[in-house]
């Protein structure tokens, strides 16, 4: 499984980023576990571990040039990143739309970085408009993708009403095996066999040592982790039970 530690910018101090990434360097573990500290922690957690995959959180939707304050994705793939989170609730709630998220994936993988697309509804209604959003969400970051370049793709099901909260107040398990398939059947509607067979699907939205076992599905290739992956002993809890 591919567990991604979202750290956003809970750890303003480099030490506690080092103290999560010295617990999961110990940790014997099958699992893929990913870090993804601020930006400015990046390159130098990758001096200390060097072994240690990262994610970064955020890319710029330009190439490397005349663009002040942005980081674009070569200049990430240099500091040693091999994942990019894309269009996570809490940039599009900063105003990204559809448009800037494709071209955000598309320079991700004009760099030959993995892109981790966060899709999710903001509530659900009774009648399964939400079903729609993510469709959408679906098709219009990942319609341009190229056959190849699928088993680079990863999407991550967020529902944004599930996003930071206590662990009872995660999706249910009946829940998120419903939304998969409808994720899943989208997938292959949308984008054919060779993505249905490629593209890995993650659930993020406050996975916690407490929900965790309860949200282990057989078709689910792992989680993207927040808050839970800004304590050592509780992210190595939470890898632990998987
Ligand atoms: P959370 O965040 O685990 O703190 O709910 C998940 C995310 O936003 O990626």
């Amino acid at each position: 499984m591919l567990i991604i530690g979202n750290q956003k910018d809970y750890l303003p101090r480099f030490e506690d980023v080092m103290s999560v990434a010295n617990t999961v360097a110990k940790l014997r573990t099958k699992h893929e576990v990913v870090l993804a500290p601020s930006h400015v922690h990046l390159s130098l957690l990758r001096s200390k571990k060097k072994a240690l995959p990262l994610a970064a959180q955020d890319v710029s939707v330009f190439e490397h040039g005349a663009h002040t304050g942005e980081i674009s994705a070569t200049t990430l793939r240099d500091s040693g990143v091999s994942y990019v989170i894309i269009g996570h609730s809490e940039r599009r709630s900063q105003g990204e739309d559809s448009h800037v998220i494709a071209t955000k994936l598309s320079q991700v993988l004009r760099a030959n970085l993995s892109a981790v697309l966060c899709i999710g509804e903001s509530s659900r209604d009774a009648h399964g408009g939400y079903l729609s959003l993510l469709r959408e969400q679906i098709t219009s970051a990942l319609s341009g993708v190229s056959e190849k370049e699928f088993r680079s793709i990863v999407i991550a099901y967020e529902p944004v009403w599930a996003i930071g909260k206590s662990s009872d107040e995660a999706i249910d398990r009946e829940q998120l095996e419903e939304t998969m398939l409808y994720i899943r059947k989208i997938i292959k509607e949308e984008l054919g066999e060779k993505a249905y067979k490629s593209i890995r699907i993650l659930y993020g939205g406050s996975v916690a040592p407490e929900n965790i076992e309860g949200l282990l599905l057989e078709d689910l290739d792992g989680f993207l982790v927040g808050r839970g992956s800004t304590s050592p002993s509780t992210f190595k809890e939470l890898i632990q039970a998987v």
